[in-house]
């Protein structure tokens, strides 16, 4: 990030569907004034699918189209990017990147919730079993730059705001320009 003169920070919420990224973004960007990107929104917005995948039910992204789309937006800084996927984004883009993560059976019950079954819901709990998002995460930005959050509950999305306001705030102080 090096040559980007942000007053504010870029910051990737990502995890497994159901973890709780976009309640977490939108209580972050309540607090703070920054723009929450919920990117599969963002695609649909933006006219970035290119088909349907009819196994996993859902969209499937012109991972091109919509880094074009967002590249301007990430350059003023900021932005608080809300995806379950983390390695299709210029390591540059991110100032700190957060892998929230819920244990399996309260996981089990979300996407129970949200009407995921069959092969669906067995690959996200395996996603998350497994820590996929995580180990994506780790391989695709400087390590140190990598957190794990538990967002079981609602505590623990109250103390992982919390935690990240005072991230936003040191890194202010430290980026004063
Ligand atoms: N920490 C938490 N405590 C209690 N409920 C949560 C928590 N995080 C998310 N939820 C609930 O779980 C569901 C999925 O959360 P959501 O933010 O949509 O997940 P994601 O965006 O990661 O797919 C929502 O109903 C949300 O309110
Ligand atoms: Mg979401």
């Amino acid at each position: 990030m090096v040559n980007m003169n942000k007053s504010y920070p870029n910051i990737l919420v990502t995890g497994t569907p159901g973890v709780g990224k976009s309640l977490m973004c939108r209580l972050l960007s309540e607090r703070t004034g920054l723009t929450w990107i919920d990117v599969s929104k963002f695609a649909i917005e933006n006219k970035c699918l290119e088909e349907y995948d009819d196994v996993y039910q859902c969209p499937i992204l012109d991972e091109d189209k919509l880094l074009d789309h967002m590249e301007e937006l990430m350059c003023e800084g900021g932005k608080i990017i809300d995806y379950h996927g983390a390695d299709f984004f210029p390591e540059r883009w991110f100032d700190i990147v957060f892998v929230l993560r819920t244990d399996n059976t309260i996981l089990y019950d979300r996407l129970k919730d949200r009407g995921y079954t069959g092969k669906k819901l067995e690959d996200n709990i395996d996603c998350e079993i497994f820590q996929t998002i995580l180990e994506e995460a780790k391989s695709a930005y400087r390590e140190e730059i990598v957190h794990e959050l538990m967002s079981n509950n609602v505590n623990q999305v109250t103390s992982n705001v919390d935690r990240i306001c005072q991230w936003i705030e040191q890194w202010k102080i430290d980026n004063e320009q």
